[in-house]
């Protein structure tokens, strides 16, 4: 990935220049979208210059003034922005409640469109959407689905391109948001739908029209991320051990929420005390992030754990004798 950047730094500059409509469109840009859309098994993609606003982009371009945004409780704060900012009724929905979401949907015919907003795997929880049902009311109450997959990408499905993915799911959801961030390791978002709804973004969305487009070194790193991610499967299985491996401990008890995902919350609730044990976690050499308020409700501060296909036996068993000593001490 570094070699790749560093050639297309040799040849293109740092900055893109200008827009993307305007000049800022380089090969690298066009083949990520088209190599995007391929990995998501979907007609179009679109690259933003980060997953952040990937989400703005998406909702404020499909939502609007007679419209209703509907989205899960736990959803990141990205989509809650672009719902807000979209001009459109607002309403939130208790996490995962489909009950709850169905209700909603049923007293909305009045609205000239309904968009349901979820997270594919939930950032701060690490729990994943009930995609089935969500796009079986998606059919049943006429709207359309996004979801945005920024912590599924990578993670699941044989090409590693998501919970939609796994589930079967690419064509009957409207829009996948993703990060080029997170298990690309790279930088900027997309978006990836239908060449209809990717034509009305590049219309109609204004984080992508009236921003300077990526550095091309960026897409070309993440073209070469996007390679490395699909011709090295073991690297997911690895992945999966891991989180396997730290799920069956067991290791904190009641407070062990189930390992759905490499993100695993410790919810400890208080927040001096969750602060506390990060730092003495740290001392033992090991970096588990202390997440409060605002990003998580009061009462709830939480240790979140992330495991990767990098971490090593001898890393889980270092943290498998940190935490009790921590948590007991
Ligand atoms: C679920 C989710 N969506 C979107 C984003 C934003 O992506 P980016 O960091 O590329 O702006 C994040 C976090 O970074 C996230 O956790």
């Amino acid at each position: 990935m570094i070699e790749a950047a560093r050639e297309a730094l040799a040849t293109q500059g740092v900055g893109a220049g200008a827009a993307r409509l305007i000049s800022g469109t380089t090969e690298f840009h066009t083949r990520l979208e088209s190599e995007l859309a391929k990995w998501m098994s979907t007609e179009r993609a679109l690259v933003f210059g980060a997953g952040y606003l990937a989400n703005l982009g998406v909702l404020t371009a499909l939502a609007g003034e007679k419209d209703l945004v509907v989205m899960d409780k736990l959803s990141h704060a990205s989509l809650i922005d672009g719902a807000r900012l979209s001009g459109a009724t607002f309403r939130v929905f208790p996490h995962k409640n489909l009950s709850r979401l169905e209700e909603i949907l049923k007293s909305a015919s009045g609205f000239r469109r309904r968009v349901i907003v979820t997270d594919a795997v939930f950032s701060m929880d690490g729990d994943r959407a009930d995609l089935e049902g969500l796009v079986s009311l998606k059919e049943r109450y006429d709207s359309l689905l996004i979801v945005d997959e920024a912590h599924a990408l990578g993670i699941f499905g044989n090409r590693g391109s998501g919970l939609s993915e796994e589930r079967g799911l690419e064509n009957p959801i409207d829009v996948r948001v993703g990060t080029l961030s997170k298990a690309l390791g790279v930088f900027g978002g997309f978006a990836a739908a239908s060449e209809t709804l990717i034509e009305s973004l590049v219309n109609f969305s204004r984080p992508f029209i009236f921003a300077t487009a990526p550095p091309p070194a960026l897409a070309a790193a993440a073209l070469k991320a996007l390679e490395i991610l699909q011709s090295e499967p073991d690297l997911r299985k690895k992945l999966w051990q891991n989180v396997k491996g730290i799920g069956d401990r067991h290791l904190w008890g009641d407070r062990q929420t189930g390992v759905c995902s490499p993100i695993i919350p410790i919810i400890i609730g208080d927040e001096k005390r969750t602060v506390e044990i990060s730092e003495r976690l740290l001392e033992k050499g090991i970096l588990i992030p202390a997440i409060r308020y605002p990003t998580v409700p009061r009462g709830k501060a939480r240790l979140r754990l992330t495991v990767s296909a990098a971490h090593t036996e001898a890393d889980l068993n270092q943290l498998f004798q940190a935490l009790p000593e921590v948590f007991n001490g």
